[in-house]
Parts: structure tokens; sequence; C-alpha cells
């Protein structure tokens, strides 16, 4: 059975730790990476198209009154491009609002991120979305996606049967920081998952069986 939100705010506390949630995008978080990003200290993962708000007190009030267990922050006004630093100042005045446990999210793309932000903001976990489609292991500590985590998600993606476009686009994303563009515009000209194999073997050893 799958353990319950609050049972796992109440596991991480007991280990010192911040939650690691997986945010919600839509076309990406398809079952193969949501178990790609659970077996790299995810704790949460979300599936695509859960409507966002724009966060206020009075919206905290409200969902509070109507029995929500949690709520996530995003850092960021609507109207705000996403390369606008999240404001942690301000969610962090929104965390003091509630009693619930809270959800900061914005810009985490690394371990350190996600420990910092957590001190400074109080929160009892943070999501990451970007971060973790660029590298699906930073809740794990690595600072680049490692190549097993390559090899774990073909499989994945095999096993789910994900369309080939989409399994480029998460392995450019992923292999943006250990390949060049150049490089990668070989992938993009892969035809199906044979074309993808010989690729990724060209450039790194894959563990084997992919499947
Ligand atoms: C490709 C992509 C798809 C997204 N789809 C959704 C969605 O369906 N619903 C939603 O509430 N947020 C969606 N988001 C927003 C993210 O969940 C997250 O709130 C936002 O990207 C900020 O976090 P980040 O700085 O870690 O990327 C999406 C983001 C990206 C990059």
């Amino acid at each position: 059975m799958m353990p319950s939100p609050l049972s796992l705010f109440e596991k991480t506390k007991a280990e010192g730790r911040p939650l690691y949630v997986s945010g919600p995008m839509v076309r990406y978080s398809k079952l193969p990476f949501r178990l790609l990003v659970q077996d790299y200290k995810v704790d949460l993962t979300y599936t695509p198209m859960i409507l966002a708000h724009d966060e206020t007190i009075k919206f905290i009030k409200i969902v509070e009154a109507a029995g929500v267990d949690y709520i996530t922050i995003h850092g960021r006004l609507r109207n705000q491009r996403s390369s606008t630093p999240p404001n942690f100042e301000a969610i962090k005045m929104l965390r003091a609002q509630t009693t619930l446990p809270v959800l900061a999210n914005g810009d985490v793309y690394s371990l350190e991120d996600a420990h910092r932000i957590t001190k400074e903001t109080g929160v009892d976990g943070v999501m990451a979305a970007r971060g973790l489609l660029e590298n699906p292991a930073l809740f794990a500590g690595f600072d680049k996606t490692p190549i097993e985590a390559v090899s774990q998600f073909i499989h994945y993606a095999v096993q789910g049967g994900m369309r080939h476009e989409l399994v480029v686009h998460h392995l450019s994303e992923m292999m943006g920081g250990v390949t060049t563009k150049r490089e990668r515009a070989g992938l993009a000209v892969c035809n199906d998952m044979v074309d993808v194999v010989d690729w990724l073997d060209s450039r790194c050893k894959l563990q084997r069986p992919l499947v």
C-alpha cells in the first residue's frame, strides 16, 4: 500500500531532512520518470496537471479550512518568468501562517539548494521540477546525472512503452551536463531505441541489461 504523504513528512523529519518531492510536469511526469527519481531519493512524485494558483495568506486560510493535508508554495507570481529568482522571504513569511506541513518550490537544482532553502524558509520539504529533469539523481547528492540513472531510465522507458520522442527529450535534458550540444544533435536524429542505445554506447559504457 502507498504510504500517505503525511506519514512521509514524519519519516523525513525523524531522519532530520526535508521531504524530497518531484513536481508536476505536463508531458514529462510519466511513470518511467517517476520510477527513476524514486530510485534516487525522491519521496513523493506528482503526476501532471495539478492546478496551480497564486498563493496568498487568504488562500492558505481557505485551503487550511477546507482540510488539505499540506501546502506547496511556489515562490513566483503568475506573471513572473521562470528565470526570475523565487521569493524565499515570501515563502518564509507564508510558512509562518500555517501549522500544516509546507513544501517550497522553485529553483532546486542540487541537494545543497534543498537544504539551504529548507533552512532559510523553515519548510518541511522541497519540490523540484526542472532540476530533476536535468538530473533525476539530484536528491541523492549527485551533481550531474550518473550513467546508471540513464541506464535505469531506458529500462523503465522500454518497460513502460514511453514514446520515442519523449525518451529523446528526457535524455537530452538528463545528459545536458555531460554532453556537448553538438553530441546531442546526434541524439535528435535517432529513429528508435536501437539508435538511442548505439548513440549512448558511443559516448559512455551503459550497464547491461537495459530491458
Ligand atoms: C515541463 C514542465 C511542465 C510543468 N507542468 C505543470 C503542471 O502540469 N501543473 C503544475 O501545477 N505545474 C507544472 N509545472 C511547474 C512545476 O511543477 C514547478 O512548479 C515549476 O517548474 C517551478 O519549479 P522548478 O524551479 O523546480 O522547475 C511544470 C513545469 C515544467 C518545467
